[in-house]
């Protein structure tokens, strides 16, 4: 099989990639460990910032997205018993956030690729791009109990934090960053009514908590939980006890109960890997970069990385110039390592850290409390929420 561009990763970084190809009219395969199914069956964030829905519309796959998403003006932070009102449209000139389940848009650019006829291996095995130092990168992977091979002129990794791509750098030519937090986030999905019209970041002395939303029927909420936690062990009642005692009465008495259908436990990682360019292997999203939840940037950064990934490859194709493909590398990271600092900074403002001694709990709240009492500080907080411009 040969094509022009394969991308490893049916994620939302390599299909938001593939469609814009697609319809630029570059040819494209991409390749996937798992199917369609297993891959809609991640629970993960949803918050947009306007450069992703953006990238949505230029992708023509958007409908949805405009019909359904919910635009957010603000949001709150919990904090001793109190609500702390973040003006994001205010504080930033009129921009603000759209509230759509990342689940949706990988449906919703799976079904465009579906309705294109563009190829798409699933379920795919030993997955490994190759010589792509050459002239003539090529991937190999096993389906079906045999041997295939792509040959292409560009290989995207957008295979996530664990793909192969990252790992087929030899070690010399990459150097990582990384921090991982002494705790995780207690997540559950439930179809009732969100107990607020607007997310609430909660800190509070047992840990903090995020009430979040996908639609006006269906709630996302978080609790910090030590890593050494089971989520066996958090019956649905636990988690709707703990929830209501670190919220302020007036979030903890409109929060509506109800039966779980999803609950897990995910790690807080701050991980980049520089460069995310190898010869002709390119990485993209979650495979170059993981940020904490805090922020909401996750799904916002594989956007932008796939902004300038695109630009690059059309450029080569239709101008035949190198310049944004060589430039890609650089432009990413600039724009990730601000998302970096944003994310871990909300989280360690927000959260409790075990280790803290007496000091650092006063330097974290104090660095909460200056954020809350100040126009200046809280424009900085705003302008990075909503995302910093491509
Ligand atoms: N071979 C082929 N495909 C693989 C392999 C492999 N060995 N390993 C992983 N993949 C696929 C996964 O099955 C997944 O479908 O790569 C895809 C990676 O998708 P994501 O993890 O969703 O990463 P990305 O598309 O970059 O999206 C970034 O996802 O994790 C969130 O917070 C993150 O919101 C951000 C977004
Ligand atoms: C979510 O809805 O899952 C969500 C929202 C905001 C975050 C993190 C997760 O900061």
């Amino acid at each position: 099989m040969r094509t022009q561009v394969a991308i490893i990763g049916s994620g939302p970084s390599g299909l938001l990639l593939g469609r814009l190809l697609t319809l630029a009219g570059i040819d494209n395969i991409i390749i996937d460990r798992v199917d369609r199914e297993y891959i809609l069956g991640r629970v993960r964030a949803g918050v947009l910032e306007q450069g992703m829905v953006n990238m949505m519309r230029e992708a023509q796959a958007s409908e949805k997205l405009d019909a359904e998403g919910l635009p957010h003006d603000g949001f709150e932070i919990a904090l001793n018993g109190g609500l702390h009102h973040i003006d994001l449209h205010g504080l930033t000139g009129g921009k603000r956030v759209t509230i759509y389940g990342q689940t949706e848009v990988t449906r919703d650019l799976m079904d465009k690729r579906e309705a294109d006829g563009v190829t798409t291996i699933y379920d795919a095995q030993h997955v490994t791009p190759r010589e792509f130092g050459g002239k003539n990168p090529w991937i190999s992977y096993e389906k079906d109990g045999a041997t295939h091979r792509i040959d292409a002129d560009f290989i995207i990794g957008c295979d996530g934090f664990h793909g192969p791509s990252r790992k087929a750098v030899p070690p010399k030519a990459i150097e990582t960053f990384e921090r991982v937090y002494p705790f995780g986030w207690l997540g559950l999905l439930a179809d009732v009514p969100p107990a607020a019209e607007e997310l609430v970041y909660g800190k509070h002395a047992r840990g903090f908590t995020l009430c979040s939303m996908r639609s006006k029927t269906r709630s996302r909420y978080y609790l910090q939980v030590p890593l050494t936690d089971q989520v066996e062990n958090w019956s649905d009642d636990a988690f709707w006890d703990e929830l209501r005692r670190r919220l302020p009465e007036q979030v903890a008495d409109a929060v509506v109960t109800g039966p779980s259908f999803e609950k897990s436990i995910a790690p807080l990682r701050s991980f980049v890997a520089e460069p995310m360019r190898f010869g002709k292997l390119f990485l993209a999203g979650d495979a170059a970069h993981i940020v904490p939840p805090t922020g909401a940037k996750g799904l916002n950064l594989a956007a932008s990385d796939i902004r300038y990934l695109f630009d690059g490859l059309r450029e080569h194709y239709a101008d035949k110039s190198p310049a944004g493909l060589n430039a890609y590398s650089e432009r990413a990271l600039a724009r990730i390592w601000k998302a970096e600092r944003f994310s871990w900074w909300m989280t360690t403002m927000l959260h409790t850290f075990a280790e803290d001694d007496a000091f650092g709990r006063r330097i974290h709240d104090a660095e909460l409390s200056y954020t809350l009492s100040s126009v200046a500080a809280r424009t900085a907080l705003a302008e990075n929420y909503v995302g910093l411009p491509y």
